[in-house]
């Protein structure tokens, strides 16, 4: 493994390469976006060409179904899959409940959509993104463009009734320009710090007119693989109530490693 692979970098691989073990043959297979989830998506395409493991992939973002055909998994529409075994998929934070704040790669639309069509979501994450209460994270808010600025305003309104620490809120930005998400959206990221009630607050914030959806996912997650830059790994399945202990070892792979992740 080349030196300049950080602690962050191995760890986001070893939880990465530890959730690919989940895939079966035959699996319609949802593809996350993020460093953590291009990492998966490697490592996925790896047992493909490798293994001949036969999978299709719905992708979570264009420029993760352009790195899935570009390691040899097949990828498909999430119409034409109507339904996943499994979707793997990074995070932002999550707490104990399994709660999510996702979209800080501005995906959080399509990976809603995808992780909710799934039997399974298992996310994958290093161990900084584990937090007591979410909130520290910007929470990413999907809009669309027309009257975007109205919404924002009605946003910071709707904040002063919430259970919330900080309630500033800005446009994400691509250089000088609003990001622009897949869907042809823009987002507003809120400044919330702490989050007392998650699930009071995603559902207030999808009310409002112009928010297509928000980045708190809520009791969508099954299982989350943490990693550690020493290939330690802990697999916690909220429904089984378990939390197992395993490690990867570090093999250098000229197909992993001769690109960084995202
Ligand atoms: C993209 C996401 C990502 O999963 C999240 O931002 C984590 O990214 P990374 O794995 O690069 O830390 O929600 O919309």
């Amino acid at each position: 493994m080349p030196a300049e692979l950080s602690p962050i970098d191995k760890a986001k691989f070893a939880a990465a390469r530890r959730a690919v073990e989940f895939v079966e043959d035959g699996m319609r297979v949802g593809l996350g976006t993020g460093s953590t989830a291009a990492w998966m998506v490697r490592c996925l395409g790896d047992v493909v060409r490798e293994e001949g493991l036969r999978i299709r992939g719905v992708a979570t973002s264009a420029r993760t179904a352009d790195l899935a055909r570009q390691v040899g998994i097949e990828i498909i529409d999430l119409d034409e899959a109507k339904w996943l075994d499994l979707t793997i998929d990074g995070t932002d934070e999550f707490d104990q409940q399994m709660n999510l704040i996702k979209g800080g790669g501005g995906a959080l639309l399509r990976e809603k959509i995808v992780a909710t069509a799934s039997d399974q979501m298992i996310v994958i994450a290093d161990a900084a993104k584990e937090v007591a209460q979410l909130g520290a994270f910007p929470l990413p808010v999907e809009v669309i463009p027309f009257g975007w600025q109205t919404t924002r305003a009605l946003l910071e309104e709707t904040l002063v009734s919430m259970d919330v620490l900080g309630r500033t809120t800005s446009l994400r930005l691509n250089g000088d320009k609003p990001f622009v998400t897949d869907e042809g959206n823009f987002i507003v990221d809120l400044h919330l710090s702490r989050i007392g009630n998650v699930r009071q607050l995603a559902l207030v914030l999808n009310q409002i007119p112009g928010v297509v959806e928000n980045g708190l996912f809520i009791d969508i997650c099954d299982v989350v693989i943490i990693g550690q830059g020493d290939g330690r790994i802990e697999i916690r399945d909220i429904n089984k109530g378990t939390v197992e202990h395993d490690r990867i070892e570090f093999v250098e792979s000229e197909n992993l490693f001769s690109e960084m992740g995202e």
